[in-house]
Protein backbone atom coordinates (compact mmCIF):
# COMPACT_ATOMS: atom_id res chain seq x y z
CA UNK A 1 0.00 0.00 0.00
CA UNK A 2 1.13 3.21 -1.04
CA UNK A 3 1.82 6.08 1.53
CA UNK A 4 -1.34 7.77 -0.40
CA UNK A 5 -3.33 4.75 0.05
CA UNK A 6 -2.77 4.59 3.31
CA UNK A 7 -3.71 7.92 4.05
CA UNK A 8 -7.07 7.58 2.09
CA UNK A 9 -7.67 4.34 4.14
CA UNK A 10 -7.30 6.23 7.09
CA UNK A 11 -9.34 9.03 5.89
CA UNK A 12 -11.84 6.70 5.44
CA UNK A 13 -11.87 5.10 9.05
CA UNK A 14 -12.17 8.66 10.26
CA UNK A 15 -15.56 9.27 8.02
CA UNK A 16 -16.57 6.69 10.25
CA UNK A 17 -16.82 8.41 13.58
CA UNK A 18 -16.19 11.80 12.99
CA UNK A 19 -18.14 13.35 9.88
CA UNK A 20 -17.04 16.91 10.57
CA UNK A 21 -13.50 16.30 10.77
CA UNK A 22 -13.35 13.90 7.81
CA UNK A 23 -15.22 16.50 5.68
CA UNK A 24 -11.70 18.12 5.90
CA UNK A 25 -9.11 15.63 5.99
CA UNK A 26 -11.50 14.51 2.62
CA UNK A 27 -10.34 17.50 1.10
CA UNK A 28 -6.56 17.52 2.19
CA UNK A 29 -6.60 13.93 0.50
CA UNK A 30 -7.79 15.34 -2.98
CA UNK A 31 -5.07 17.97 -3.01
CA UNK A 32 -2.62 15.13 -2.30
CA UNK A 33 -3.88 13.23 -5.27
CA UNK A 34 -3.06 16.54 -7.30
CA UNK A 35 0.38 15.86 -5.63
CA UNK A 36 0.99 13.14 -7.93
CA UNK A 37 0.44 15.18 -11.34
CA UNK A 38 3.28 14.57 -13.78
CA UNK A 39 4.73 17.52 -15.32
CA UNK A 40 4.72 18.63 -19.02
CA UNK A 41 6.64 16.68 -21.07
CA UNK A 42 9.32 18.45 -23.57
CA UNK A 43 7.88 20.79 -25.84
CA UNK A 44 7.36 21.29 -29.56
CA UNK A 45 8.10 24.28 -30.73
CA UNK A 46 11.47 26.83 -31.88
CA UNK A 47 13.73 27.24 -28.53
CA UNK A 48 17.26 29.08 -28.24
CA UNK A 49 20.60 27.15 -27.94
CA UNK A 50 22.92 29.99 -27.93
CA UNK A 51 23.26 34.10 -28.85
CA UNK A 52 23.89 34.59 -31.92
CA UNK A 53 27.16 36.95 -30.82
CA UNK A 54 28.38 33.09 -29.31
CA UNK A 55 28.68 31.22 -32.42
CA UNK A 56 31.08 33.20 -34.59
CA UNK A 57 32.49 32.01 -37.96
CA UNK A 58 33.77 28.63 -37.73
CA UNK A 59 32.89 27.88 -34.29
CA UNK A 60 31.17 24.78 -33.32
CA UNK A 61 29.31 24.60 -29.87
CA UNK A 62 27.78 21.70 -27.95
CA UNK A 63 24.47 22.71 -26.45
CA UNK A 64 21.85 20.81 -24.39
CA UNK A 65 18.66 20.88 -25.87
CA UNK A 66 15.53 18.75 -24.69
CA UNK A 67 16.76 15.84 -23.46
CA UNK A 68 19.94 15.31 -25.63
CA UNK A 69 23.66 16.84 -26.94
CA UNK A 70 22.83 18.64 -29.90
CA UNK A 71 26.00 20.38 -32.33
CA UNK A 72 25.65 24.18 -33.67
CA UNK A 73 28.24 25.57 -35.97
CA UNK A 74 28.34 28.51 -38.21
CA UNK A 75 30.54 28.03 -41.64
CA UNK A 76 33.01 30.51 -43.16
CA UNK A 77 30.17 31.99 -45.12
CA UNK A 78 27.98 32.24 -42.01
CA UNK A 79 25.70 29.73 -42.81
CA UNK A 80 24.36 28.38 -38.84
CA UNK A 81 23.49 24.88 -38.67
CA UNK A 82 22.36 22.28 -35.62
CA UNK A 83 22.80 18.37 -36.16
CA UNK A 84 22.52 15.88 -34.05
CA UNK A 85 26.04 15.07 -31.60
CA UNK A 86 27.05 11.66 -33.24
CA UNK A 87 29.12 11.09 -36.40
CA UNK A 88 27.17 8.32 -38.28
CA UNK A 89 30.24 6.47 -39.43
CA UNK A 90 31.38 5.30 -36.22
CA UNK A 91 29.92 7.47 -33.70
CA UNK A 92 32.08 10.44 -32.61
CA UNK A 93 31.16 13.39 -30.61
CA UNK A 94 31.36 15.78 -33.23
CA UNK A 95 30.98 18.85 -30.21
CA UNK A 96 34.33 17.20 -29.22
CA UNK A 97 36.77 17.92 -31.79
CA UNK A 98 34.77 18.48 -34.84
CA UNK A 99 36.13 21.40 -36.96
CA UNK A 100 34.61 23.81 -39.55
CA UNK A 101 35.99 23.56 -42.96
CA UNK A 102 35.06 26.45 -45.18
CA UNK A 103 30.94 25.22 -45.56
CA UNK A 104 32.43 21.86 -44.04
CA UNK A 105 31.97 20.00 -40.90
CA UNK A 106 35.12 17.72 -40.36
CA UNK A 107 34.67 14.38 -37.67
CA UNK A 108 37.83 14.63 -35.75
CA UNK A 109 37.73 10.60 -35.85
CA UNK A 110 38.43 9.30 -39.19
CA UNK A 111 38.28 12.63 -40.52
CA UNK A 112 34.92 12.48 -42.42
CA UNK A 113 33.72 15.81 -43.74
CA UNK A 114 29.51 16.95 -44.02
CA UNK A 115 27.51 19.70 -45.90
CA UNK A 116 25.06 21.83 -44.49
CA UNK A 117 22.35 19.35 -46.17
CA UNK A 118 23.50 16.65 -43.59
CA UNK A 119 25.31 14.72 -46.72
CA UNK A 120 29.00 13.23 -46.42
CA UNK A 121 30.95 14.71 -49.20
CA UNK A 122 34.22 13.23 -47.91
CA UNK A 123 35.61 10.40 -46.79
CA UNK A 124 39.14 9.52 -46.35
CA UNK A 125 38.73 5.51 -46.87
CA UNK A 126 36.66 5.49 -49.98
CA UNK A 127 33.52 6.73 -51.32
CA UNK A 128 31.12 8.36 -48.65
CA UNK A 129 28.60 5.83 -47.70
CA UNK A 130 25.12 6.74 -48.67
CA UNK A 131 24.05 5.75 -45.20
CA UNK A 132 26.57 8.71 -43.30
CA UNK A 133 23.87 11.52 -42.80
CA UNK A 134 24.07 13.64 -40.47
CA UNK A 135 20.34 14.36 -38.81
CA UNK A 136 20.40 18.22 -39.14
CA UNK A 137 17.71 20.24 -37.08
CA UNK A 138 15.70 23.56 -38.57
CA UNK A 139 17.36 26.51 -37.03
CA UNK A 140 16.39 30.25 -37.15
CA UNK A 141 18.07 33.29 -36.49
CA UNK A 142 16.34 35.93 -34.72
CA UNK A 143 16.23 38.65 -32.41
CA UNK A 144 19.76 38.05 -31.57
CA UNK A 145 19.56 34.09 -30.67
CA UNK A 146 19.84 31.14 -32.33
CA UNK A 147 16.92 29.06 -32.12
CA UNK A 148 16.62 25.67 -32.71
CA UNK A 149 12.92 23.31 -33.90
CA UNK A 150 12.03 20.86 -32.00
CA UNK A 151 8.69 18.72 -33.51
CA UNK A 152 7.40 15.64 -34.57
CA UNK A 153 8.69 13.71 -37.53
CA UNK A 154 7.88 15.10 -40.60
CA UNK A 155 5.62 18.05 -39.11
CA UNK A 156 6.61 21.56 -41.15
CA UNK A 157 7.92 23.87 -38.54
CA UNK A 158 5.69 27.38 -38.25
CA UNK A 159 7.50 30.67 -38.62
CA UNK A 160 8.08 32.68 -35.39
CA UNK A 161 6.35 36.09 -35.95
CA UNK A 162 7.97 38.63 -33.94
CA UNK A 163 7.76 42.38 -34.31
CA UNK A 164 10.74 44.26 -35.77
CA UNK A 165 14.48 44.45 -35.00
CA UNK A 166 15.17 47.93 -36.76
CA UNK A 167 17.99 50.37 -35.51
CA UNK A 168 16.31 52.65 -32.94
CA UNK A 169 15.97 49.37 -30.24
CA UNK A 170 19.35 49.74 -28.62
CA UNK A 171 20.72 46.61 -26.68
CA UNK A 172 20.79 47.07 -22.88
CA UNK A 173 22.37 43.47 -21.65
CA UNK A 174 21.08 40.32 -21.54
CA UNK A 175 20.79 37.46 -18.16
CA UNK A 176 21.04 33.56 -18.28
CA UNK A 177 19.48 32.07 -15.59
CA UNK A 178 18.53 28.60 -14.82
CA UNK A 179 14.96 27.95 -13.53
CA UNK A 180 13.91 24.65 -11.69
CA UNK A 181 10.89 24.80 -13.79
CA UNK A 182 9.08 24.13 -17.35
CA UNK A 183 8.72 26.71 -20.17
CA UNK A 184 4.80 26.02 -19.81
CA UNK A 185 5.19 27.31 -16.00
CA UNK A 186 7.17 30.39 -16.87
CA UNK A 187 4.85 31.24 -19.41
CA UNK A 188 1.71 31.15 -18.06
CA UNK A 189 2.30 33.75 -15.38
CA UNK A 190 1.99 36.11 -18.81
CA UNK A 191 -2.06 35.43 -18.71
CA UNK A 192 -2.16 34.89 -15.01
CA UNK A 193 -2.79 38.50 -14.32
CA UNK A 194 -4.03 38.07 -10.07
CA UNK A 195 -0.06 37.17 -9.35
CA UNK A 196 1.01 40.80 -10.79
CA UNK A 197 -0.51 42.58 -7.77
CA UNK A 198 -0.52 39.72 -5.66
CA UNK A 199 3.42 38.65 -6.03
CA UNK A 200 4.70 41.85 -7.89
CA UNK A 201 2.99 44.75 -6.06
CA UNK A 202 1.57 46.14 -9.07
CA UNK A 203 -1.51 48.38 -8.56
CA UNK A 204 -4.68 49.19 -11.10
CA UNK A 205 -3.62 45.89 -12.91
CA UNK A 206 -6.52 45.72 -16.00
CA UNK A 207 -6.17 43.83 -19.50
CA UNK A 208 -6.42 46.32 -22.62
CA UNK A 209 -6.41 43.80 -24.90
CA UNK A 210 -7.65 40.42 -24.10
CA UNK A 211 -5.69 37.21 -24.43
CA UNK A 212 -5.74 36.32 -28.07
CA UNK A 213 -5.02 32.37 -28.88
CA UNK A 214 -3.99 32.00 -32.72
CA UNK A 215 -2.42 29.16 -33.90
CA UNK A 216 0.94 29.09 -31.83
CA UNK A 217 0.73 32.80 -30.84
CA UNK A 218 -0.54 34.59 -27.87
CA UNK A 219 -1.16 38.01 -27.60
CA UNK A 220 -2.27 40.12 -24.20
CA UNK A 221 -2.13 43.53 -23.04
CA UNK A 222 -2.33 45.31 -19.34
CA UNK A 223 -2.30 48.75 -18.14
CA UNK A 224 -1.11 49.27 -14.72
CA UNK A 225 0.64 51.31 -12.18
CA UNK A 226 4.02 50.74 -11.05
CA UNK A 227 5.30 52.28 -7.76
CA UNK A 228 8.57 54.08 -8.08
CA UNK A 229 11.09 55.70 -5.60
CA UNK A 230 9.85 59.14 -5.87
CA UNK A 231 6.71 58.52 -4.85
CA UNK A 232 4.19 58.80 -7.27
CA UNK A 233 3.53 55.74 -9.41
CA UNK A 234 3.77 55.33 -12.92
CA UNK A 235 1.53 54.62 -15.61
CA UNK A 236 3.22 51.03 -17.99
CA UNK A 237 1.54 49.59 -20.69
CA UNK A 238 2.75 45.93 -20.83
CA UNK A 239 2.71 44.27 -24.29
CA UNK A 240 3.05 40.21 -24.35
CA UNK A 241 3.55 38.19 -27.39
CA UNK A 242 4.46 34.67 -27.08
CA UNK A 243 5.54 32.08 -30.23
CA UNK A 244 4.58 28.33 -28.50
CA UNK A 245 6.75 28.13 -25.31
CA UNK A 246 10.43 29.20 -26.33
CA UNK A 247 9.96 32.68 -28.05
CA UNK A 248 8.53 35.41 -25.51
CA UNK A 249 8.28 39.65 -26.25
CA UNK A 250 7.31 41.42 -23.35
CA UNK A 251 7.06 45.21 -24.08
CA UNK A 252 7.06 48.09 -20.85
CA UNK A 253 6.03 51.24 -22.07
CA UNK A 254 6.66 53.93 -19.75
CA UNK A 255 8.03 57.29 -19.01
CA UNK A 256 8.36 58.31 -22.81
CA UNK A 257 10.51 54.77 -23.95
CA UNK A 258 9.65 51.53 -24.65
CA UNK A 259 11.80 48.42 -23.08
CA UNK A 260 11.83 45.28 -25.15
CA UNK A 261 12.40 42.14 -23.29
CA UNK A 262 12.94 38.95 -25.51
CA UNK A 263 12.50 35.98 -22.89
CA UNK A 264 13.35 32.16 -23.86
CA UNK A 265 12.76 29.35 -22.21
CA UNK A 266 14.87 26.35 -23.38
CA UNK A 267 14.27 22.91 -21.43
CA UNK A 268 17.27 21.34 -20.74
CA UNK A 269 16.06 18.07 -18.34
CA UNK A 270 13.16 17.95 -16.56
CA UNK A 271 12.67 20.75 -14.02
CA UNK A 272 15.61 22.46 -15.50
CA UNK A 273 14.92 25.44 -18.16
CA UNK A 274 17.88 27.40 -19.41
CA UNK A 275 16.09 31.25 -19.21
CA UNK A 276 17.64 33.69 -21.67
CA UNK A 277 16.67 37.04 -21.32
CA UNK A 278 17.50 39.65 -24.30
CA UNK A 279 16.99 43.20 -23.20
CA UNK A 280 16.70 46.64 -25.23
CA UNK A 281 14.64 50.02 -25.69
CA UNK A 282 14.14 53.02 -27.58
CA UNK A 283 12.09 55.99 -27.55
CA UNK A 284 8.46 55.86 -27.74
CA UNK A 285 7.51 58.25 -30.43
CA UNK A 286 8.89 61.53 -31.29
CA UNK A 287 7.52 64.37 -29.54
CA UNK A 288 7.92 63.50 -25.99
CA UNK A 289 11.73 62.55 -26.24
CA UNK A 290 14.17 65.11 -27.01
CA UNK A 291 18.22 64.76 -27.09
CA UNK A 292 18.21 65.13 -23.13
CA UNK A 293 15.76 63.28 -22.17
CA UNK A 294 16.40 60.55 -23.98
CA UNK A 295 20.47 60.34 -22.06
CA UNK A 296 18.62 60.12 -19.16
CA UNK A 297 16.17 57.92 -19.93
CA UNK A 298 19.29 55.42 -21.42
CA UNK A 299 21.55 56.06 -18.53
CA UNK A 300 18.77 56.46 -15.87
CA UNK A 301 15.26 55.65 -15.81
CA UNK A 302 15.97 52.70 -18.83
CA UNK A 303 18.42 50.58 -16.20
CA UNK A 304 15.75 51.46 -13.15
CA UNK A 305 12.49 49.76 -15.07
CA UNK A 306 15.28 47.05 -16.21
CA UNK A 307 16.01 46.84 -12.90
CA UNK A 308 12.41 46.57 -11.79
CA UNK A 309 11.58 43.89 -14.71
CA UNK A 310 14.52 41.35 -13.33
CA UNK A 311 13.39 41.76 -9.42
CA UNK A 312 9.82 40.66 -10.43
CA UNK A 313 11.68 37.87 -12.26
CA UNK A 314 13.64 37.35 -8.74
CA UNK A 315 9.49 37.52 -7.03
CA UNK A 316 8.85 34.32 -9.75
CA UNK A 317 11.67 32.59 -9.27
CA UNK A 318 11.33 31.05 -6.06
CA UNK A 319 7.53 30.12 -7.07
CA UNK A 320 8.48 28.85 -10.40
CA UNK A 321 11.45 26.68 -8.54
CA UNK A 322 9.47 25.31 -5.99
CA UNK A 323 5.78 24.77 -7.19
CA UNK A 324 4.37 22.09 -8.17
CA UNK A 325 2.03 21.88 -11.66
CA UNK A 326 -1.43 21.30 -11.32
CA UNK A 327 -3.28 19.56 -13.84
CA UNK A 328 -6.74 20.55 -12.58
CA UNK A 329 -6.04 23.65 -10.43
CA UNK A 330 -8.92 25.41 -8.67
CA UNK A 331 -9.28 28.59 -10.34
CA UNK A 332 -11.10 31.49 -8.95
CA UNK A 333 -13.62 33.56 -11.44
CA UNK A 334 -10.74 36.63 -11.89
CA UNK A 335 -7.63 34.38 -12.34
CA UNK A 336 -7.67 35.06 -16.42
CA UNK A 337 -7.95 32.55 -18.77
CA UNK A 338 -5.67 30.03 -17.00
CA UNK A 339 -8.16 27.18 -18.79
CA UNK A 340 -7.57 28.69 -22.45
CA UNK A 341 -3.88 29.17 -22.10
CA UNK A 342 -3.77 25.06 -21.59
CA UNK A 343 -6.02 24.25 -24.01
CA UNK A 344 -3.83 26.34 -26.12
CA UNK A 345 -0.29 24.40 -25.02
CA UNK A 346 -1.35 21.43 -25.47
CA UNK A 347 -0.74 21.78 -29.63
CA UNK A 348 2.55 21.77 -28.50
CA UNK A 349 2.79 17.92 -27.09
CA UNK A 350 2.66 14.93 -28.88
CA UNK A 351 -1.12 14.09 -29.43
CA UNK A 352 -2.53 11.87 -26.25
CA UNK A 353 0.33 12.56 -24.27
CA UNK A 354 -1.28 12.44 -20.31
CA UNK A 355 0.93 14.84 -17.93
S1 LIG B 1 33.32 8.56 -36.40
FE1 LIG B 1 33.21 10.34 -37.57
S2 LIG B 1 34.49 9.97 -39.23
FE2 LIG B 1 34.49 8.16 -38.15
FE1 LIG C 1 5.55 37.33 -12.79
Amino acid sequence: MTTFEAQDAAAQVDHASQSDVTAARSVSMQEARQLRDAPPPFPFGWFAVAQCHELRAGAVLTRQFMDREIVIYRTQSGTVCATEAYCPHLGAHLGHGGEVCGEELRCPFHGFRFSVKGSCVYSPSGAPPPAARLGLLEVRETHGAILVWHGPAGQVPWEIDAPDEESEWRRVGHRIRHVRSHPQELLENSIDITHFSALHGFGNVGVSRPATFDGPRLGVDYALKQKTPWGSPVDVALRIRLNGLGFAITEVETLGFTLRLVGLATLVAERDTVHLLLMSMRKQGRSLAGKAYWRCAQEVLGPFVMGGLMNQINQDDPVWSNKKYLRRPAIAEGDGPIHAYRRWVSQFYPEGAAW
